[in-house]
């Protein structure tokens, strides 16, 4: 009798998982560098179109041995049935939207959201008579009480970008369920390996793969999760018809980057942790949000849902818009830069930049004010890191106090 083995865990399965090999046996998973396929005879090509690629790839806007590799091992990862690569997180993000959606249907989302996330939602999906309500996340009476009847959809970002705001999955998940509309989930803050939303019960995770998963600032892309029904039924038909397709070469940039996730996270949580704990009451820093800090209100929350706070934290700098941008003068080893995720540490001021397209007020409703920042600890040294930050604090107490 063979002994029972336990199931893999995510750092194997990062490693690992969907590996297929061509004829040559190589370590390294191939980059199909190709448009299209030949067919022995046009008998295999009509039986493959008529099984829409299921017999195998026909065309690699919907379809290439690179990309579904990438798209196996993330399903590996995450615990789903089926999941679709796209060219960028925007993306994954729209199709997860417009490929189930319908004219008339309704959403409600929380109200803090990446810009372009809020933009698809307010502005785009309006246009085809499908509309949003938008709630504070935190509060799960208010999600309840925004569903209706032509509820469809609840979206949700967790961390919520840029406040790194927590919504609690599991319990927004049972007013998905008790609505008979699907959670969807961008993790893109939440990261495959520290919070898993599919294990929560919701229904289809979107990565911004741009982010930790590349995790070294090279390639834009993206990924639906989800169940093989809703894969196949409602994504795939989008990607394959409208073409954000991943590319083969960034496909394989982001299988090679899987392999490094879990370390590279890991220490970038550490390192934002020790930025956060010393930023924490220091002069020139008025607020730092970060659930992995046992002060924040959302760490229980943290505890519960992430297996740690993530790689970034918001401050609320002295000052306004002088003093965090006398914080970013100040910067050595940190970056200013709009990205996140990256193994550089970057630092961005989403009044003027990410979320610059808002009022003051919507912003101020959002949490985000002229002081405030987002920054992504990358895999410098912690001590420069936290020598870096604390002089920049600072400089921003210097502009505060004249
Ligand atoms: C929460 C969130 N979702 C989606 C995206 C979009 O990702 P991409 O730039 O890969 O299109 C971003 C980018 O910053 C993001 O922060």
């Amino acid at each position: 009798m063979t002994a029972q083995r336990p199931p893999l865990r995510p750092e194997t399965l990062a490693v690992h998982a969907a590996s297929h090999r061509s004829p040559f046996g190589e370590t390294s998973e191939a980059l199909f560098l190709t448009q299209g396929f030949v067919y022995p005879d046009m008998e295999t090509a009509e039986a493959r179109f008529k099984a829409k690629g299921a017999q195998g790839f026909v065309y690699s806007r919907f379809g290439n041995p690179t990309v579904a590799m990438f798209e196996e091992r993330m399903a590996a990862l995450e615990g789903a049935e089926a999941a679709r690569a796209t060219g960028s997180g925007m993306a994954a993000v729209a199709a997860a939207l417009m490929g189930p959606l319908k004219t008339g249907d309704h959403v409600v989302s929380g109200s803090v959201l990446f810009g372009s996330c809020r933009f698809v939602l307010a502005e785009i999906l309006p246009k085809f008579g499908i509309t949003t309500t938008f709630v504070d996340g935190t509060d799960p009476a208010a999600w309840r009480a925004a569903v209706r009847p032509e509820t469809a959809a609840i979206f949700l970002e967790s961390p919520a970008n840029p406040t790194m705001d927590l919504v609690d999955i599991a319990t927004i998940a049972g007013i998905a369920r008790e609505a008979g509309a699907i959670l969807v989930v961008d993790n893109a803050l939440g990261i495959p390996t520290v919070s898993n939303p599919l294990a929560l019960g919701a229904d289809v995770v979107t990565y911004s793969a741009t982010k930790h998963i590349d995790g070294q600032g090279r390639c834009l892309g993206g990924i639906v999760l989800g169940s093989k029904a809703f894969i196949e039924e409602r994504i795939q038909p989008w990607l394959r018809h409208t073409g954000p397709a991943l590319s083969p070469f960034n496909a394989w940039v982001m299988l090679k980057s899987l392999e490094t996730l879990s370390l590279r996270v890991c220490r970038q949580a550490e390192n934002a942790l020790a930025i956060a704990e010393a930023l924490e009451g220091a002069p020139g820093i008025e607020r730092v949000r970060y659930p992995g800090l046992r002060s924040s209100p959302q760490h229980d929350l943290c505890r519960r849902q992430m297996t740690c706070g993530g790689t970034v934290l918001a401050l609320d700098v002295a000052g306004g818009k002088r003093g965090a941008f006398a914080f970013g003068r100040a910067l050595e080893v940190v970056k200013v830069s709009n990205n996140f995720g990256d193994a550089k540490s970057l630092v961005t001021h989403p009044a003027t930049t990410t979320h610059e397209r808002f009022t003051p007020q919507e912003r101020a409703a959002m949490g985000i004010g002229e002081g405030m920042l987002r920054l992504s600890a990358g895999l410098e040294h912690p001590e420069d890191l936290v020598a870096d930050v604390l002089n920049a604090a600072r400089a921003a107490a210097a502009v505060a106090a004249g």
